[in-house]
């Protein structure tokens, strides 16, 4: 089955086209990243006409470089929530069109789940149950993936996501929009015991998180440098955050394989492409006897590929929609009735 897949939830055109699942004949991206780049952040009235302009000749794209005409598509998948209103609208309207042009399913995907279903493009052999720790720019979750449609969300952030933080960090730092690969970059120059910064414990539930107290403490702490004058040791500073995240999400993860007796941890979400985290999964997953998967860097951010490897199992599930399909700027992973 060839899926066409659309994602446009927040500054990336992705459109790709993927075999049962599993096989990605062709991953079109548009990037708008050095765009928003001037503003230090996505401007969502620019994602929204940028999607437009870009989607249909990617979608062109896309069929030739697969070497496939419209006829060989068997179905259309879009992410359809969560992401900024405008930007996921622009994806869900194409879909919609190119499903009726095609006659074809139309397959709504949670952009989240698409991100845990990077995993099953980069590792053929990996099934359901396992657990995932997602984190993203906007959400930071350790989810039960019992099957392919049905998961528990153990743990969220109470606050902001993991990625948020990493941005928000590097801007103050100065350091170009988005501002994690480049923090990552730095910390692996640093003593990460240089500087001392807060691991929260929020809330009564022990998979729940929090990193608004952690973005404040090392903003304050560089705020303060700049007004006393002190030298910071940038370096060092990234290293220190990259340790109090890490050390916020796995050993939660590690307390979830525990508690859930999962064989299998999956990471997915373009934090999941930081090299400390990744180090830091591997180790506690060697430690705790699972297998460890971790979707190569391009698998990590947002991508076409994604969607569409989790829209056949949505398919599979009987989760398609109609023409009166809507796009949401948040919804939960757990896909309620559309
Ligand atoms: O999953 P994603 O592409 O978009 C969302 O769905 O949010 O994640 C983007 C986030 C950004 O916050 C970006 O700074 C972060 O992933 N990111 C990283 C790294 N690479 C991307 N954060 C830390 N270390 C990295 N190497
Ligand atoms: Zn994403």
């Amino acid at each position: 089955m060839n899926i066409l897949a659309i994602e446009s939830s927040c500054d990336e055109t992705a459109v790709a086209i993927v075999r049962d699942g599993r096989q990605v004949l062709t991953d079109c991206i548009a990037s708008q990243v050095e765009l928003h780049r001037i503003y230090g952040g996505v401007v969502p009235e620019i994602a929204s006409r940028m999607h437009i302009e870009a989607i249909y000749g990617l979608a062109d794209q896309a069929l030739a470089q697969a070497g496939l005409e419209r006829e060989d598509i068997d179905a259309v998948a879009v992410t359809y929530a969560p992401g900024l209103i405008g930007a996921v609208l622009v994806g869900v309207n194409f879909a919609k069109a190119a499903a009726l042009a095609l006659n074809k399913p139309l397959i709504p995907v949670h952009h989240i789940r698409g991100h845990i279903a990077a995993n099953y493009l980069a590792y053929p052999e990996l099934e359901p149950p396992f657990l995932c720790l997602v984190v993203s720019g906007g959400h930071t979750m350790i989810i039960d993936v019992k099957g392919y449609t049905d998961m528990e969300i153990l743990g969220t952030t109470l606050d902001d996501a993991a990625g948020e933080c990493f941005d928000k960090v590097g801007r103050v730092l100065g350091m170009p929009y988005p501002g994690g690969a480049a923090l990552d970059k730095a910390a692996q120059r640093g003593d990460d015991m240089k500087y001392n910064l807060p691991r929260s414990k929020p809330g009564e539930n022990p998979y729940d998180m929090s990193f608004s107290g952690l973005k404040t403490a090392a903003l304050n702490l560089i705020h303060h440098a700049e007004q006393v004058g002190e030298g910071l040791d940038i370096d060092s500073l990234c290293a220190s955050f990259t340790a109090a995240v890490s050390d916020t999400l796995v050993p939660r993860v590690v307390k979830a394989i525990e508690q859930t007796g999962r064989k299998k941890l999956a990471v997915a979400g373009g934090v999941a492409a930081n090299s400390r985290i990744r180090a830091d999964i591997m180790a506690a997953a060697e430690k705790l006897g699972v297998e460890v998967y971790l979707p190569p860097l391009k698998l990590c951010g947002d991508n076409g590929a994604m969607i569409g490897a989790q829209a056949y199992y949505e398919y599979l599930a009987g989760n398609v929609a109609d023409m009166s399909l809507n796009a949401y700027a948040t919804k939960s992973i757990l896909g309620e009735a559309l």
